[in-house]
C-alpha cells in the first residue's frame, strides 16, 4: 500500500506519531508520503519536545524508532505542489490527516487550498479515494461543524480525536492506540485489535 499522512497544527501530535508507527509495523504499507505543516512542527515541539523543523528522513525514522535506513517514509515539503501526492495520476491508496486543525479542515472544505496537504486531500476527494480526517478542537463552532459535514458529503471519513474508554485504558498509550486502531481499520490495515469490542464484555 501507499498512503499519504499529513500532520497539521492541532493538538495531538502523539496520534500522528503512533499512527505512523502502527502503519510501519503493519507490514502492508510500503510507502508513506509524509507532509507536515509549519504549525504541526510547533505543536510537536510543545507536546513531544521534538524539533522536526526541516527534519531529514533519518530524523523522522529516529523519532518513530524505525531503522535509520528505512525507506518507508518519503518526506514532501508543504510548498511543493509538484510533489507526488498532488497528482491524481499517482495511484495511492488514500490519505490520513492526523491531527487535523480547523484551519486545514476549512481550507479543504472550501476547495481553495494553498498548500500540499490541501491539494493532496482535494485529489483524494476528486479521485474518490479514502480520505480520513482526524479533527481536533474543543468546542467546535458551527463553521467547524459545517465544514465537517461538507467534507463528509464529499466522501471524507470524519474520525474525531475522541478516544473511547470502554476498553478500560490504564495508560495514555492505550488511549491513543484505541483511536489509532480506528484509523487503521478504515484501510483494513492489521493491528493488534487489543481494544476491539467483542460484545462479551457485558453479561
Ligand atoms: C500548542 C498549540 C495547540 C493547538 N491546538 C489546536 C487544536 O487542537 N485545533 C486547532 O484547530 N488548532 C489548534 N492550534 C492552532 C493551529 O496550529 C493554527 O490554527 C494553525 O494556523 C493551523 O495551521 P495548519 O492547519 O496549517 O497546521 C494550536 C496551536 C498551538 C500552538
Amino acid at each position: 500500500m501507499e498512503l499519504t499522512v499529513a500532520i497539521t497544527g492541532a493538538s495531538g501530535t502523539i496520534y500522528a506519531h503512533r499512527t505512523l508507527q502502527l502503519l510501519a509495523e503493519s507490514g502492508v504499507v510500503e510507502t508513506i508520503n509524509l507532509i507536515m505543516s509549519g504549525s504541526a512542527v510547533t505543536v510537536a515541539q510543545v507536546e513531544m519536545g521534538i524539533n522536526l523543523k526541516d527534519a531529514a528522513v533519518h530524523e523522522i525514522n529516529d523519532w518513530l524508532d524505525l531503522d535509520p535506513e528505512s525507506r518507508l517514509i518519503r518526506l514532501w515539503r508543504l510548498d511543493n505542489l509538484a510533489a507526488k501526492p498532488s497528482s491524481g495520476s499517482n495511484k495511492q491508496d488514500g490519505m490520513i490527516i492526523v491531527p487535523c486543525s480547523m484551519g486545514t479542515l476549512g481550507a479543504i472544505a472550501s476547495g481553495a487550498g494553498t498548500n500540499l496537504i490541501h491539494r493532496a486531500a482535494d485529489v483524494c476527494l476528486k479521485e474518490r479515494r479514502k480520505l480520513v480526517i482526524v479533527p481536533r478542537e474543543s468546542p467546535y463552532n458551527s463553521i467547524h461543524l459545517e465544514n465537517m459535514l461538507r467534507l463528509s458529503n464529499a466522501g471524507a471519513i470524519i474520525l474525531p480525536a475522541s478516544p473511547g474508554f470502554y476498553h478500560r485504558p490504564d495508560t495514555i498509550g492505550e488511549l491513543v492506540d484505541h483511536l489509532c486502531f480506528r484509523i487503521l481499520d478504515q484501510f483494513d490495515i492489521p493491528h493488534s485489535r487489543r481494544s476491539q469490542w467483542t460484545g462479551d464484555e457485558v453479561t
